[in-house]
Order: C-alpha cells, then sequence, then structure tokens
C-alpha cells in the first residue's frame, strides 16, 4: 500500500515536470491589464511586498504551493524549497499528508519542511476524499492532530479534486458527504482551515457554502495551471485505461479559469490566487482582482530539481515583477492593488460579463 501510494506521489512529481502546463487553457492574465501610471508618486524601493495571511505577515504575497512529500524522492525538493521559503519569508504547502498517516516511516519527507523552515508559515494538506472516510469512521479529531503534529501547521489545506478522482485510475468519487466532513473538521481543527482546488476552480457559490460552514480561506486551485486531468490522463494511459484516458482528453479544457476564480471568490474570503501564476506581473493582476497573496506550483518545483541557487534565483525575480509592476500601478502597498484601475479583455471578459462579475 505504502509503495501504491508513494509510487503515485513520485508519477505525479515526474508528469507534473514532463507536461507542459499549457494543455488546459489560460488562466486569464494576459486578459487582464493594469492601467499604467506615468506618474507613480512613489519611489521603486519604498514599495512594501509584505501581506497578511491567516493572521501571519508574509514578505512576499507567495505561497509555493503544495507539491511533494510521501517517497524518497520528495525529501530534497522539500528540504530546497523549503530553505528557500525560511529564506525569502514566503509560505509553503505540502502535498496530502495521507501517505504518512497511514505509513509513519514517510513522515520525514514531510517534516523536513518545518525543519527547514522553523518560522514560516507551513500549510498542511488532506485530500477530501480521506477527509470523508475519517468522518465516516469517526477518525477526524485523531487525525487532524496527527496532520498539524507533522509539520507544526500553521493551516490545513484541504483540497477539493473531484475533477483529479474521476480520471484517476484510483480514483474516489464519493462525494455526498463531502461538506458534512469539511464542517466536522473545521469544527475540530486548532487551526485556520484553507479550502483547496486543484485545477477546476471555485465558483461563487461554492465559496459563499465554504464561508457558511467556517472556512476561514480559498486557494482557487483554477484552470490554467497545471492540470491533472492530464497528469491522470496520461496515468491511465499507461496502465491500460482508455475510457479515463479518453475522459481526461475531453475534461482537458474543464473548470473555472484562475482568474475568474479568483473574481468570483475574492469578496467571501480571503483568497489564495492558484494556477498558471508565472511571474510576479501575473500575480499582481491577481491582487488586483482580489487575491491576498498568489501561489505557485510548477515553475518553482522544476527549479527545485536544480537546486536551491535557482528556487531563489525565480523567487527573486518574482519579487522584482512584483514590485515594478506595482510602481507602474501605483500601488505603494499590496492592499493598494485592488483599488488600481484595470480593464478586463478577451475570454476573460466575456466570462466576467456572462457570470455579473466585476
Ligand atoms: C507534483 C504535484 C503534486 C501536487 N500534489 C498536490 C496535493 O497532494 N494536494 C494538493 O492540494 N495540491 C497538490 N498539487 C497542486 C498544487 O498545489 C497547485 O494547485 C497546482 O500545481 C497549480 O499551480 P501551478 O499551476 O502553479 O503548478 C500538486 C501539484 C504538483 C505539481
Amino acid at each position: 500500500m505504502s509503495d501504491s501510494i508513494s509510487q503515485r506521489k513520485a508519477e505525479h512529481l515526474e508528469l507534473a515536470q514532463r507536461l507542459s502546463d499549457e494543455v488546459n487553457g489560460n488562466p486569464g492574465w494576459s486578459d487582464i491589464q493594469l492601467i499604467h501610471q506615468a506618474l507613480p508618486g512613489i519611489d521603486l524601493d519604498a514599495i512594501d511586498l509584505t501581506t497578511d495571511l491567516i493572521g501571519r505577515t508574509l514578505s512576499l504575497p507567495l505561497i509555493i504551493a503544495g507539491m511533494t512529500g510521501g517517497h524518497s524522492g520528495a525529501v530534497e525538493v522539500n528540504r530546497v524549497l523549503a530553505s528557500a521559503a525560511e529564506k525569502m519569508g514566503v509560505a509553503i504547502g505540502v502535498c496530502s499528508q495521507r501517505a504518512a498517516l497511514e505509513h509513519p516511516e514517510l513522515v520525514g519527507s514531510y517534516s523536513v519542511i518545518r525543519q527547514e523552515a522553523p518560522t514560516a508559515v507551513v500549510m498542511g494538506n488532506i485530500g477530501i476524499s480521506q477527509l470523508i472516510s475519517y468522518f465516516e469512521n469517526g477518525k477526524i479529531e485523531r487525525q487532524i492532530g496527527a496532520l498539524v503534529e507533522m509539520v507544526a501547521a500553521d493551516a490545513l489545506a484541504v483540497h477539493l479534486n473531484f475533477l483529479e478522482e474521476v480520471i484517476q485510475p484510483e480514483g474516489q468519487t464519493r462525494a455526498r458527504d463531502a461538506l458534512s466532513a469539511l464542517e466536522a473538521f473545521v469544527k475540530a481543527s486548532p487551526v485556520p482551515i484553507i479550502a483547496k482546488e486543484t485545477g477546476g476552480g471555485l465558483s461563487l457559490n461554492v465559496a459563499r457554502t465554504l464561508r457558511d460552514i467556517g472556512v476561514s480561506a480559498l486557494d482557487v486551485g483554477g484552470r490554467g495551471g497545471t492540470s491533472f486531468a492530464a497528469i491522470e490522463a496520461e496515468r491511465s494511459k499507461v496502465r491500460g485505461d482508455d475510457r479515463r484516458s479518453e475522459l481526461g482528453a475531453a475534461l482537458s479544457t474543464w473548470g473555472i479559469p484562475t482568474a475568474v476564480s479568483v473574481r468570483s471568490c475574492a469578496d467571501v474570503l480571503p483568497t489564495i490566487a492558484v494556477g498558471g501564476v508565472r511571474s510576479g506581473v501575473d500575480a499582481a493582476k491577481s491582487i488586483a482582482l482580489g487575491a491576498v497573496a498568489a501561489g505557485v506550483g510548477r515553475p518553482l518545483l522544476v527549479c527545485a530539481t536544480q537546486g536551491e541557487d535557482a528556487v531563489l534565483h525565480w523567487l527573486d525575480s518574482f519579487q522584482f515583477q512584483l514590485r515594478s509592476a506595482m510602481f507602474l500601478s501605483g500601488a505603494r502597498r499590496v492592499q493598494d492593488l485592488a483599488a488600481t484601475s484595470r480593464v478586463v479583455l478577451g475570454t476573460t471578459g466575456e466570462w466576467f460579463r456572462q457570470l455579473g462579475i466585476e
């Protein structure tokens, strides 16, 4: 069993790097234009990049998205990402901790994050399907304690990933008790709960439902970044499961683009823009749409396999791009970006119009 979870995690790591993340459509950033301020009224160096997230201050409005853990190849990737997160003052997530709950010998591939990032904001992670089974078996409270303790988590992310599960060869598609399980988890948790998609995006109605059961923040996991539909379709193909691999192809452009999802959710709960954020300029646009911070996965994963210097270089570049975009928009603080003028063009503009989004 340990082998099969570990193998799946290792396959995700390998396929996420190999498959292009442009297979599932545009996240929307190219349609968002911030209005250039020829007289910014501030110095570039005076721009304040700090932001608050779940009651903590980040030096940069960035979260290294939860990606790995649960197999031997994850230890070094997590070590490198965590060390960089600590140095740059950004938050970091882990992937689903289920593997280590079931196989304690895998705990080290997650706890390395807290060892390397003693003061960073660290987010634990568990999937909604596991939560449903813990709920049915009366194990929610016990498992929360273990999840928090494993990485000394400041928050726990619950991933809502039915788009992935429906294509995954070993996917779980029982969703009836999902909301009850999540509500019980929120009530029992000593730390804030973040609800997170992994490629399908979150809609306004889902955001409101999550707010009403006490979820503290949202990570939209929108369409246009790493595609778990594509990753699971590839895994199904390799296993000769044509039905699921064909489903993956048919669903390749399913989901709410990240920019649309951010604007849909941002007035409901603190919202993190994740899914195809590839630069500090994309992040500036997402914050102008209402996000409190942006999250980045695949680009940092690719850097992490090259070593810590590559990750630090990427983060420094991201920081410079974000600072420059704020300067050219006349935004002194991160929260000022939400008040800057913008236009929404093309397909993203059409999504906004049809959904009645401003
Ligand atoms: C290899 C890999 C594994 C991932 N595993 C998880 C996971 O276990 N739990 C989760 O919530 N998200 C997981 N994600 C999704 C990321 O947190 C993020 O939502 C996604 O990569 C989109 O961001 P990106 O387009 O910047 O890569 C994973 C992503 C990658 C690349």
